[in-house]
């Protein structure tokens, strides 16, 4: 077959060489050395006979201690380094070959693997493990094609202490007894970016028949309460968009110091501690990391380029899936506050940046991580929704998760099937406008929320003289007032907020977040011990990344900042620590 999009299909990200061989399977066995800080052992490589004469490996920071097939060892080359992208592991193939064998170390230093020592966890007394593999740093804790293009499925065994547990996003077949051995087995094909491992003192409470969360001993209980409209989630997406297909969906909830605030590993989503906020006000990022489990995770982006597939669709359905299990207002609520972030974002974004189907040649693609792909692109999905009609749209994406389900796409292919199957919205929807020119189109069918409105009159009385807000906000409207506060608002006003509402104490990570950012920006002194203590809890980019920058406005704000990141830094994933490095030139 001629495929016209050979060009665009090609991922810039890997040096592998999936053209002329793929991986079909991979089969680890690894040593977990908390000593050393080091995975070590092997990974079996499975493939269909092909022709191919050699085998091209991503590798970032690992040792390669040597190569075998069925004929024995084989030759092999690692090439050189070159920054994110790490070095090719080029393997010569004897003919007829169709499993590799490699062993292996990785360093202390990988990118995609944070070693925590017991005071960094909740618990204090054992150590801890977690891998984080998305976009390109699954290659710095396994040699393989490290491309989202290429599915695989995985089995693996993790040695670790006897006194710690093992999960990974797959089946646990054994049920997993504590005992230093543990057998994993995904019998789905999944891209590289989606293995995942974690290693620590964790206990395990369901919450239903298929969902339930690990976590520490401390925190698993109230993680459980959090999360137990997990399964109502659930079959509210199912309803809408077909099976979960996945077994069980589970969660994880790490240590404070996850860089992100989610990540979509498949049965078992690993998630920040920063959600917990007592009244399930933040499991939007429950309902966003479930819904991969259709967009991206079940239908994959084949290129970093088309990230948006993932993103822009996953929020797209997870206002859809608050709609359903919390009501409307909710989710108008949360799509409104996102779109106002994405308006923000896009005033200081190249426009490069802003395009859809982004241009990310000679990029890390972690840099494509910003609030284009997710929110311009879940309004795509909704403007296209408010011109076919909602019916008509859920049944379209029915049939395309269907369709394309465990295949990776490029944007090509999902305008492809748009023209094909709702020719309406091609019709209706300028779509090259959308995917491929910068900025927000005049046309975008927003979120309107009407209780964010009545906060604006709100603070606007307030702002003019008149009495205090109601304390019965919630988070999200309580949200929507901080980020609304006049940019000169006085100190004497904040403290006057804080008087009634305590919000330099709120436990409430993203409102303590906001209230935070506005005290730095104003100068408000009694904020500002909790600062330090904030940026030093949590390693949450997503929080570090305003609170430095906002800090490092002035020379005395930087230097504070440069001091307290000082003692934070150790604490921090290497994914956090870059991006707070690139702002205080560390
Ligand atoms: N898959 C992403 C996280 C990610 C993206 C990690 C790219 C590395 C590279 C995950 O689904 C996500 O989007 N998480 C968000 C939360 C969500 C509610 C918007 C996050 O971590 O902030
Ligand atoms: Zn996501």
């Amino acid at each position: 077959m001629n495929d016209p999009y050979v060009e665009l299909r090609r991922d810039l990200h890997s040096f592998s060489n999936p053209q002329e061989i793929r991986t079909k399977h991979l089969d680890m066995d690894l040593e977990v050395d908390f000593e050393s800080k080091t995975l070590s052992g092997t990974v079996t490589l499975s493939f269909d006979e092909t022709g191919a004469e050699t085998l091209v490996l991503d590798t970032r920071d690992l040792t390669i201690h040597g190569v075998s097939t069925a004929a024995g060892e084989a030759e092999f080359e690692l090439g050189e380094a070159q920054g994110y992208m790490g070095a090719p592991l080029t393997i010569s193939l004897p003919a007829g070959t169709t499993r590799v064998e490699v062993r292996y170390s990785t360093s202390p230093e990988a990118s995609g693997v944070q070693w925590l020592t017991p005071e960094q966890t909740a618990g204090k007394e054992h150590p801890f493990l977690f891998t984080q593999s998305q976009a390109i740093h699954a290659r710095s804790w396994i040699p393989l094609q490290d491309s989202p293009g290429v599915r695989a499925t995985y089995s693996a065994t993790i040695r670790t202490p006897p006194e710690l547990r093992a999960v990974m996003s797959a089946e646990m077949p054994d049920g997993g007894e504590r005992d230093g051995e543990y057998r994993f087995e995904m019998p789905q094909a999944i891209p590289s970016y989606l293995i995942a491992l974690a290693v620590g003192d964790l206990e395990f409470r369901q919450m239903s028949e298929r969902t339930g969360v690990y976590a520490e001993p401390s925190v698993v209980e109230a993680a459980a309460r959090e999360f137990e409209d997990t399964e109502a989630m659930m079959v509210a997406v199912e309803e809408l968009y077909g099976p979960y297909r996945w077994g069980r969906y589970d969660l994880l909830v790490l240590p404070p110091s996850f860089p992100f605030g989610g990540m979509e590993n498949p049965r078992l989503t690993f998630a920040t501690p920063t959600i917990l906020a007592g009244d399930k006000s933040l499991v939007g990022l429950v309902a966003h990391e479930l819904a991969h489990s259709w967009s991206g995770n079940l239908v994959t982006n084949a290129t970093w380029r088309d990230f948006w597939l993932n993103e822009g669709f996953t929020v797209y359905l997870e206002s859809r899936i608050q709609e359903a299990v919390f009501g409307k207002s909710r989710a108008d609520m949360e799509g409104a506050l996102e779109v106002q972030g994405l308006e923000e974002e896009l005033e200081k974004l190249e426009l490069r940046d802003q395009v859809l189907h982004v241009d990310l040649a000679g990029r890390d693609p972690d840099e494509g991580f910003t609030g284009v792909p997710y929110t311009k692109g879940a309004l795509l999905l909704r403007t296209i929704e408010a011109a076919v009609g909602r019916e008509r749209f859920d049944g379209f994406l029915r049939a395309y998760f269907d369709e394309h389900a465990f295949r990776s796409i490029i944007t090509a292919d999902f305008l492809g099937y748009l023209n094909a199957n709702l020719p309406e919205a091609a019709q209706a929807v300028d779509l090259e406008e959308w995917i491929e020119r910068p900025g927000l189109p005049e046309s975008a069918s927003r979120w309107e929320s009407d209780a964010l409105a009545k906060v604006d009159a709100a603070a606007k009385g307030w702002l003019d003289g008149g009495a205090l807000p109601e304390a019965d906000w919630t988070t999200q409207e309580w949200l929507h007032f901080l980020r609304g506060l006049p940019e000169d608002v006085s100190t004497e006003r904040l403290a006057e907020l804080d008087g009634a509402f305590g919000l330099t104490e709120s436990r409430n990570s993203e409102i303590a977040h906001r209230w935070l950012l506005t005290a730095v920006r104003r100068g408000y002194g009694p904020a500002q011990p909790r600062v330090e203590e904030f940026l030093i809890a949590v390693g949450r980019r997503k929080f570090l990344e305003p609170l430095y920058k906002a800090l490092a406005e002035t020379p005395e704000g930087k230097e504070r900042a440069r001091a307290i990141y000082a003692k934070a830094r150790a604490g921090y994933h290497p994914i956090s620590a870059a991006t707070v490095d690139g702002i205080l030139d560390w």
